[in-house]
């Protein structure tokens, strides 16, 4: 297989007493689509953090494109191709369109100042290529007059006009309608067909599998099992979620450990479909 776009080996990360991340094996590949899933505090936008530079981790190594990087911060993760969208954060609600897309990367002419006229073109190019088809928005529209999904839609576009490599989208579809998280499920599609690979994060079962080549399962900091979306139907997503929670209360109440849980553990990257079941 061709090299990855981004592999994590034997990452642990925590923050006091706390484990977030326990010995995380993980590869990213080109244009794929990785639906990352778990509980409140199962360590997924953790994970999103190492990878985009914010929390160096505490063990364990990051690969980008096959090459082992070192002080690694969010600034490099941006050169090197890799975009993070996140929630509320993402955008300057008074600005519009154009200015959120250029914000900090500004076209300039040859003179440094900036050029209006060539990034509205540019916006309204990237809006079209995303597929935007509200007739009222235009690059002019002010981020607060869009719809949430419209909104991810920017940060979107914002992510592919730097030809992002990688997209890291931390719950994009919470608090969204059905609409507006189908919508931005298309972005998310649109940002692919564009070359770029998305890590998609939701708490949305039915919108992870929609949108994923590639489904990724983290509990308690550790990665419980990946598949790929072929051999596992959303339904049946829903129950091995649920056989998780049901095996974390039974734990819960043994006062258990992870090892303890019934579901297989990998230090693999691959986990085959056989394996994502528990032993049963
Ligand atoms: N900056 C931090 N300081 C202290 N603890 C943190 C920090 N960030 C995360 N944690 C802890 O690490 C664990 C994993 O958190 P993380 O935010 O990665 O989970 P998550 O899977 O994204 O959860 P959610 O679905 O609620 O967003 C949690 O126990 C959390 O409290
Ligand atoms: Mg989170």
């Amino acid at each position: 297989m061709a090299v990855a776009l981004v592999e994590l080996r034997h990452v642990s990360k925590s923050f006091g007493s706390v484990y977030a991340l326990r010995d995380i094996n993980l590869a990213l590949h080109e244009k794929e689509i990785v639906s990352l899933l778990g509980d409140n505090g199962a360590g997924k936008s953790t994970l999103t953090k190492i990878i985009s530079g914010v929390h160096p981790p505490d063990e364990g190594e990051l690969y980008i494109k096959g090459k082992k990087v070192v002080h690694w911060n969010a600034a490099r993760a941006r050169l090197m191709g890799i975009e993070t969208v996140y929630q509320d954060k993402a955008l300057a609600e008074h600005q519009n369109v154009t200015r959120n897309i250029f914000m900090g990367r500004e076209i300039t002419t040859w003179l440094g100042f900036i050029d209006g006229r060539r990034q509205r073109q540019q916006a309204e190019a990237l809006m079209r290529r995303i597929g935007f088809t509200s007739k009222v928005m235009s690059p002019n529209s002010v981020v607060s007059s869009l719809s949430g999904g419209e909104r991810e839609g920017v940060a979107i576009a914002r992510s592919m006009f730097f030809k992002a490599d990688l997209i890291i989208l931390d719950e994009p579809t919470t608090a969204l309608s059905l609409t507006q998280s189908q919508q931005v499920l298309q972005f998310v599609e649109r940002a692919r067909q564009e070359g770029s690979a998305v890590l998609f994060i939701s708490h949305n079962i039915f919108h992870s599998h929609q949108v994923a080549d590639r489904i990724v399962i983290v509990d308690r900091g550790r990665i419980a099992a990946q598949m790929d979306k072929e051999s596992i139907s959303a339904i049946e997503l829903t129950e091995l979620m649920q056989d998780l929670a049901k095996g974390k209360e039974v734990l819960a109440r043994k006062g258990g450990a992870i090892d303890d849980i019934s579901l297989e553990e990998t230090n693999e990257t691959s986990l085959s479909q056989t394996d994502r079941r528990s032993p049963a």
